[in-house]
């Protein structure tokens, strides 16, 4: 198992009022797995893939990460356990706009402190794998949508990461697109073994996960396999 998740909780104050994000979530995801997490927006989706890709801490239960409980770690431990092991994609790119498409790619190698031959090696064949090799001198504002998100899966594979975590990937695209930006994930997913967690509330881009996750209310509503 590549990641477990027990008995998660997660609750914000707000003044005197305190929201219940997440009430006590258990369930695993198996290495390589494609995995969809669905929900009406309130959920808790975004709250639970944060708790998953340590950006935030649960108030209480826990995450393993290839059997390392992950859930106090410190602020450099976590920015060091992201850069190794995690991808993320977000629905709104957070792509570096000053950055052209080559170097918004080979940003996470320069954190990483790959060397020079090796990163444009590995940059070069991402482009390519994900189709933007005719790209690499452009600027983010110089593209499209789907061929954002395409830059920010190719930045989320280059370094290799066990886990791909992607928030509702393609909530600002139109629909054809979501479409073909989910199934080059799933193609990434089977070429490379990369295990995806994506999120979504969108009822056509279920059908391509392998299992799904129906939250409602931060508990767990429903599994389908
Ligand atoms: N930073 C925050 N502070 C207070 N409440 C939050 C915060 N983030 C999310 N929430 C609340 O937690 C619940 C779950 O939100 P979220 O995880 O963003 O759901 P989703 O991604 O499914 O839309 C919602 O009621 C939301 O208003
Ligand atoms: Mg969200």
């Amino acid at each position: 198992m590549l990641a477990k998740i027990e008995n998660l909780v997660k609750d914000y104050y707000l003044g005197k009022t305190t929201v219940h994000a997440l009430r006590e979530l258990s369930f695993g995801i198996e290495k390589g797995e494609f995995l969809s997490i669905v929900g009406p927006s309130g959920s808790g989706k975004t709250t639970l893939l944060n708790l998953i890709g340590c950006l935030d801490l649960p108030t209480k239960g826990d995450v393993f990460i290839n059997g390392k409980n992950v859930s106090h770690l410190s602020d450099n431990e976590a920015t060091n356990l992201r850069l190794k092991t995690i991808g993320f994609i977000f629905q709104s790119f957070n792509l570096i706009p000053v950055l052209n498409v080559y170097e918004n790619i080979e940003f996470p190698l320069l954190l990483l402190g790959i060397k020079a031959g090796q990163r444009k090696e590995a940059v070069v064949s991402m482009a390519q794998k994900v189709g933007l090799h005719e790209y690499l001198i452009h600027k983010p504002d110089e593209l499209s949508g789907g061929q954002r998100q395409r830059v920010a899966i190719a930045r989320a594979l280059v370094g290799n990461p066990l886990l791909v975590l992607a928030d509702e990937p393609t909530a600002n695209l139109d629909g054809e697109t979501g479409h073909i930006i989910i199934d080059l994930m799933l193609e990434m997913n089977r070429e490379l073994g990369t295990t995806f967690v994506f999120s979504t509330h969108d009822e056509m881009v279920i059908k391509h996960a392998q299992r799904k996750i129906f939250l409602h209310d931060g508990k767990i509503d429903r599994i389908e396999e």
